[in-house]
């Protein structure tokens, strides 16, 4: 390459790689998301184009190929609902996964057929740690999207069987030592049997990590696969000595892991547990054995005191998201708005099933980001609350996880919706939620249940008040 194309290419990969940090860093807030999002798809044009224009490339044709394909496997994954907006980016991670994994592997043969002399320890050492990161993320990844999607064939419930963690330990050590041994003899009888070996454990170990993981944690894996996809394009980086794919990929690695610090925390499980697959296990048995009753309230009663109310905060849920009710929750939010009433959303950060879930459905209804409150701000204005009204969520804001000590919900922060005045919940049933317990919440004095489908009971309640405004 000459200097001067070398210096193009190089500014090219420092502009985009300033993109990914300005994007990431916009994306942290609802307002400039969308400018994180086309920063992002800016910085990754640039780093395609400055790629495609060194003059070492010389097969276009492939390129143009892997970019049609590209466009053609994208543009649907582009369309999925936002309910599948989970396994849609477990998808998306197992590409991100294969890509590393191939080019580790096609390098490997490569430089074996045409100069071992290339195969030094440090490129070993990152064409191990390539493809078994990627291989991890590409079957772990296909896992994740298989449970997420409820595929017939790939079991929901978590699978579990005895000395599960020191076999799957047992066999990652085993990849690791043969890595390890690779690093020392890359040529060879050893190496001809080694690397196939470490691709297919590889392979295994990640449908191992998985399996033992219940459906609905899947998100915390799947953040957790995201930082693996991110580490192993930081290895192809060294591998292809290309410093945009380094840091690119320190990024998403990094962004990944921090991600799934913050789930864990804000669902108090530990980090060791979800890298150990041992999570997930729910017991659902707590469950439904309470004789205690449930109030039930109609529609017109919560619409009565709904209107006499002056501050009314809003607990979103998974429920929420399932029924898609976002749009009538944005009606019922103008309707009380009209009466010069206050309404706040309580936002938990682990309401749904993903990170930033209700924030996304919340801002596809146009309800102002400035009324989405986070939990410790909300917290603090609960006790003035004159009404929780809890859509479709239920563990986010169980009492029972600041004191009982048996409940998986142990220490979880959460809404504390029952410091307001009065509570209505609407749900459909006396199911439990996620964590397979009882709410406390729901057994209090002052709470109210109207039971149904969250888009039916909010769109009945604004119905109602509708009608009541028009005839006063
Ligand atoms: P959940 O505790 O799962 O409760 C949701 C409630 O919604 C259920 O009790 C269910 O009761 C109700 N519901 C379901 N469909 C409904 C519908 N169509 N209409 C009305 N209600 C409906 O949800 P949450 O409070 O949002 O808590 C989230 C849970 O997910 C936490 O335990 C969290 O740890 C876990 N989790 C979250 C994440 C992220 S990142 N968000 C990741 C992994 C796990 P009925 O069946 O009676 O209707």
């Amino acid at each position: 390459m000459s200097p001067a194309t070398n210096v193009v290419v190089q500014s090219a990969y420092l502009v985009a790689t300033a993109l990914f940090v300005f994007s990431l860093h916009w994306m942290n807030d609802p307002r400039t998301a969308r400018r994180g999002v086309r920063a992002g798809v800016a910085a990754m044009l640039l780093a395609v184009a400055a790629t495609w224009f060194q003059p070492q490339i010389v097969h276009h044709g492939w390129i143009v190929a892997a970019v049609v394909a590209g466009i053609v496997v994208g543009v649907p994954l582009s369309r999925v609902p936002l309910t599948a907006v989970p396994q849609r980016t477990a998808l998306s991670h197992a590409f991100g996964g294969l890509a590393a994994g191939l080019v580790g592997t096609a390098k490997y043969y490569l430089w074996l057929a045409e100069d071992p002399g290339q195969l030094t320890a440090f490129r070993m050492g990152a064409i191990v740690a390539e493809v078994l990161l990627g291989f991890i993320t590409l079957t772990g990844s296909l896992m994740a999207a298989g449970k997420l999607q409820e595929l017939r064939w790939i079991p929901q419930r978590p699978v579990t069987y005895p000395y599960q963690n020191v076999s799957n330990i047992g066999l990652l050590a085993l990849a690791v030592l043969l890595g390890v041994g690779l690093i020392v003899w890359p040529t060879g009888a050893f190496a001809a049997v080694a690397f196939p070996l470490v691709v297919v454990l590889a392979l295994a170990f990640g449908v191992l990590l998985v399996i033992p993981i219940g459906g609905a944690d899947m998100p915390t894996v799947i953040s957790i696969l995201n930082s693996y996809a991110g580490l192993s394009a930081v290895a192809m980086g060294f591998v292809l000595d290309n410093k945009l794919l380094i840091t690119a990929g320190a990024l998403d690695g990094s962004s990944g892991l921090i991600l799934s610090i913050i789930m864990c925390r804000a669902m108090n499980r530990s980090f060791t547990n979800v890298l150990f697959g041992a999570f997930g296990k729910v017991q659902p048995a707590a469950a439904g054995k309470d004789d205690r009753v449930y109030k039930a309230e109609t529609i017109e009663g919560a619409a009565q005191v709904l209107e006499q109310a002056s501050f009314v905060v809003i607990v979103p849920g998974y429920g929420m998201a399932v029924a898609q009710a976002q749009h009538r929750v944005r009606e019922l939010y103008q309707e009380l708005q009209k009466r010069g009433i206050t309404v706040k959303f309580a936002i938990h950060p682990v309401a749904g099933r993903m990170p930033g879930h209700m924030n996304v459905l919340l801002a596809e209804a146009d309800i102002p980001y400035a009324d989405l409150v986070e939990m410790d701000e909300i917290n603090r204005d609960m006790p003035q609350c004159d009404v929780a009204l809890v859509i479709g969520a239920n563990d986010v804001v169980n009492p029972a996880a600041r004191y009982d000590k048996t409940t998986p919900i142990y220490g979880m922060p959460i809404i504390d919706a029952d410091k307001a005045r009065t509570v209505f919940a609407i749900k459909r049933s006396k199911n439990p939620g996620f964590a397979g317990i009882d709410n406390e919440l729901y057994f209090q004095d002052k709470t109210f249940m109207l039971f149904g489908d969250a888009k039916a009971v909010v769109g009945e309640l604004v119905k109602h008040l509708a009608s009541q405004r028009n005839a006063g």
